[in-house]
């Protein structure tokens, strides 16, 4: 079954209660850390985890936009997060970061920005729980989705089939139930959704109109 990760970038911060409330239904939740300098935006850390934590919440999938993840994934693992996903663009020591993440039970992630080619996880695709697939230049919500992007979906969907692998596909970028079907076919297993479910009228409605779709 698909999985749905609306990301709380898209909520109204007003009244972020009321908008956790909306999608009880999906399986995570996803954070977008942002630092102004891996990206030009910046968003939110620590508190706002911290505060999550507190409450009962969908598991946090954390998508860290930040420059040095290294520095920081123990704090965000202190605060419960579930997943982590690190930008292959910003870390020279991936693997040893990976393994940090894993000896904690928490999943790894690697995020690929969509001028990055899936040959550039080759060496590391065996020690992954997962590869995030960016459609969208990160920095901010509702975006136009880049469909070249999408493919690498397929590519590293056949990969795995053939290596025997087993990394979760996550796509996060411009998804919304035009866009869903054609990343759903190419194998993604997690779809991130930020306008597409807090700026609609029926998120609920949403939510499960994605995980209906099938492959
Ligand atoms: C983009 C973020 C996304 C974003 C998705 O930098 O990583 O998670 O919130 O928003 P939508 O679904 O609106 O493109
Ligand atoms: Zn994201």
């Amino acid at each position: 079954m698909i999985k749905v990760s609306p990301s709380i970038l898209a909520a109204n911060f007003l009244n972020l209660q009321q908008e956790l409330d909306k999608i009880k239904t999906a399986d995570y939740l996803h954070i977008d850390v942002m630092d102004g300098h891996f990206v030009p935006n910046i968003t939110f850390g620590f508190p706002l985890l911290e505060a999550l934590n507190r409450v009962d919440t969908l598991p946090l999938d954390v998508h860290l936009m930040i420059s040095d993840p290294s520095r920081y994934v123990d704090r965000f693992m202190d605060f419960g997060a579930r997943i982590i996903a690190v930008h292959i663009e910003a870390e020279t020591h991936l693997h040893r970061l990976l393994e940090r993440i894993k000896s904690r039970n928490v999943e790894a992630f690697v995020a690929l920005n969509p001028h990055t080619p899936v040959n550039a996880l080759e060496s590391i695709l065996p020690f992954l729980d997962g590869v995030l697939v960016m459609t969208v230049n990160p920095g901010f919500t509702g975006q136009k989705f880049i469909s070249l992007a999408a493919e690498k979906i397929r590519q590293l969907d056949s990969i795995r089939r053939e290596k025997g692998l087993s990394y979760q596909l996550a796509v996060d970028g411009g998804i919304n139930l035009n866009t869903a079907p054609t990343v759903v076919e190419y194998g993604a297993d997690i779809l991130v959704m930020g306008a597409a479910i807090f700026r609609s009228d029926s998120p609920k409605e949403v939510i499960e109109k994605v995980k209906e779709l099938k492959r």
